[in-house]
């Protein structure tokens, strides 16, 4: 297919799929033709496939390369391009970055093998059917299984460390990213049989849905257990504005994370904390008019004191997270489904993403060193990546502009 038809051919998917304004349709299609654009632009200039996009550092490129948490969304996009377009060569490179990950199917120091492992060789199974990808992820899925312990009733974070000030302990960290990990179990229980998965994955949401959060269902970030006892120890957080405070894109985890639990289970307890947690969302009165929420909803808020160097001067104007929103924008638009009241959840995702296709948040081409999103936020306590593209940003987006269909 040339690349005209093929640009051409993009647009008609939307054009003739969703069911939407038509402001809203030219705006989407608009969106899906510049990432397109980007993302064939960063497929030249990334040409090792064991480097994978993350973000941008002075205006360039930054790649990780197996070390980290989120390379499995590199690939994601290309199966996610590949399934918008049906265009070979998405699926070629999205195999290629898949494949290099394998090595990573045994990793066991960390949660975050359901991040890389299920938005690679998922979209690769889903995508192709591909036998060898399903065998990968049951392994995968039985690496993450040996981070779980029957006395907390959950799976380990990160191994034992320090909070990000240095001075705190944290002995068992869970935290609220974490739901995201659980698909890949879920997956694996579907396609062994075998309930050890459902069981830790069961597990681990019923825990989270007691432990992680506050009467509003705003969530905690980090909560940290005794191994022993199961007892909480801390609930702090590690990325956002203060312990009591709600981290945009950790309640957007939770969002998201509560509602796939409930697709994969039909469980009401886990539909319960999603609608809470999303209605959270919803009805903040700091979210901003164009539904891209700042990195943390009381960021600068009176009542919220850091213990991290924050100085207010050096944000005059609240940093934006477009991740967060991409993340609760797919995960409206799947809760949407789920609820008699459900249309607020899809009037929302559509105006997210609406607003996430201005020229606000979608980079001009060939700028943003060719991410599709510009405006999220990493970490600002650690003073890393603020205000730039994330890939896991345009990942989400692409899986909301699927979703749309
Ligand atoms: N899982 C890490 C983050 O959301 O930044």
């Amino acid at each position: 297919m040339n690349r005209t038809l093929s640009l051409i051919s993009l647009a008609v998917v939307v054009l003739s799929l969703c069911a939407c304004r038509p402001s809203m349709k030219d705006r989407l299609a608009q969106s899906l033709a510049r990432a397109d654009q980007q993302l064939s632009a960063q497929l030249e200039t990334v040409t090792d496939s064991t480097q994978f996009p993350r973000t941008t550092k002075d205006g360039r490129l930054v790649t990780t390369r197996r070390n980290d948490w989120t390379e499995g969304f590199y690939p994601g996009c290309l199966w996610y391009m590949y399934e918008l377009t049906g265009e070979e060569k998405w699926k070629q490179a999205a195999t290629r970055w898949t494949e290099a990950l394998e090595p990573l199917k045994t990793l066991t120091n960390h949660h975050d093998i359901g991040f890389l492992m299920y938005c690679s060789f998922g979209n690769a199974y889903r995508l192709t059917g591909n036998e060898h990808y399903k065998e990968v992820l049951v392994e995968a899925a039985r690496s993450l299984c040996t981070r779980f312990n029957p006395h907390t009733g959950c799976i380990e974070s990160w191994n034992y460390r320090k909070a990000w000030n240095g001075k705190d302990e944290w002995f068992y960290p869970v935290i609220i990213d974490n739901m995201m990990n659980l698909e890949l179990l879920y997956f694996a229980a579907k396609v062994t049989g075998d309930t050890l998965f459902t069981h830790v994955a069961n597990t681990h949401a019923a825990t989270t849905a007691r432990n992680h959060f506050r009467p509003d269902y705003s969530c905690y970030h980090v909560v940290d257990y005794d191994e022993q006892t199961g007892a909480v120890l801390h609930r702090a957080t590690c990325q956002g504005f203060t312990d009591n405070s709600a981290w945009a894109r950790g309640q957007a985890w939770a969002i998201y994370g509560f509602t796939m639990a409930y697709r994969e289970t039909g469980r009401k307890d886990f539909l319960d904390v999603a609608v809470r947690a999303a209605d959270f969302w919803l009805n903040h009165p700091r979210l901003p008019e164009d539904g891209i929420p700042y990195w943390d909803f009381n960021a600068g808020e009176e009542g919220y004191a850091p213990d991290w160097d924050y100085d207010p001067h050096d944000y005059p104007v609240i940093p934006r997270d477009a991740s967060a929103a991409a993340i609760t924008a797919s995960a409206f638009l799947e809760l949407a489904d789920y609820v008699p009241a459900g249309k607020k959840y899809r009037t929302e995702a559509e105006h997210i993403l609406n607003s996430l296709s201005s020229p606000e948040y979608l980079a001009e081409a060939g700028t943003n060193a060719n991410f599709i999103l510009k405006h999220s936020v990493g970490s600002i306590p650690h003073g890393s990546e603020i205000d730039v593209p994330l890939v896991y940003a345009d990942y989400y987006f692409l899986e909301a502009l699927t979703r749309m269909r």
